[in-house]
């Protein structure tokens, strides 16, 4: 697979919504930021790779520990944050920021043969590179990259109702609402938070 980079002039983009020229967007492009602090600066998404482990596993701690958007607390970690490799195509992708590791998407696979057409996502940005096109541009590649797979058909997730930011960049790439879990999570205040199943047909334009 084609990783891109500084040789792949073509793939460097101005603006956010900018297909690449020549053909569908890939794991690997690169684009600018669009606004905020990271206006101007390289996003490049590429497939994970073993290596970045350690630095998606602490990304991943930091944001645990804004307490809001995940359901695991930080001393909930699994011993492995990126997803065995699946033999369709990248199971995982991450955002590098200037060359700095920000964002990562995972699409996992059950390993049930009666889910082999399911993926389930999870995304997440630096909270210091939210805001600048990290998280679209993620989400972008890894749809790009599901289309590319004939055998992978739908993308589901689960996200907190009252995170808008999710889903409002979740309604923007297609995904329908498939159902509501009052009270699924529970906080140490006791109070209850509902989320939202969410679903997107992988092939479907
Ligand atoms: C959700 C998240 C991944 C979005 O990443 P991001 O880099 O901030 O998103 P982008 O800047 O690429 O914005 C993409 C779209 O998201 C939506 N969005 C982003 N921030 C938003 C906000 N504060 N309010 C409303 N919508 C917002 C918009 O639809 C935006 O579209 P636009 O480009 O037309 O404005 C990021 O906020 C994050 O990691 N949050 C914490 C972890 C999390 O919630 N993960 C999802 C759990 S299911």
């Amino acid at each position: 697979m084609s990783t891109g980079g500084p040789a792949d002039p073509a793939l460097l983009l101005d603006g956010l919504k900018l297909p690449a020229p020549g053909g569908p967007r890939r794991p690997g492009h690169l684009r600018r930021a669009g606004r905020g602090p990271l206006t101007g600066a390289t996003i490049r998404v590429r497939p994970a790779r073993p290596e970045d482990e350690a630095t998606c596993a602490a990304l991943l701690q930091q944001i645990w520990a804004e307490g809001d958007a995940f359901l695991t607390y930080p001393d909930e970690a699994p011993g492995q944050v990126l997803p065995p490799n699946d033999p369709t195509g990248p199971a995982a992708l991450v955002a590098e920021v200037d060359g700095a590791l920000r964002g990562l998407a995972i699409a996992r696979a059950a390993g049930l043969r009666r889910l082999a057409h399911c993926r389930t996502l999870e995304l997440a940005v630096d909270a210091e590179a939210r805001g600048g096109g990290v998280g679209g541009a993620l989400l972008d590649a890894l749809l790009d990259s599901l289309r590319a797979r004939p055998t992978v058909r739908v993308l589901r997730l689960a996200v907190f109702a009252d995170n808008a930011a999710a889903v409002a960049l979740y309604s923007s790439r297609g995904f329908v609402e498939e159902g509501r879990r009052a009270g699924w999570s529970q906080e140490e205040s006791g109070a209850l938070r509902d989320d939202l199943l969410m679903r997107l047909e992988v092939h479907a334009r």
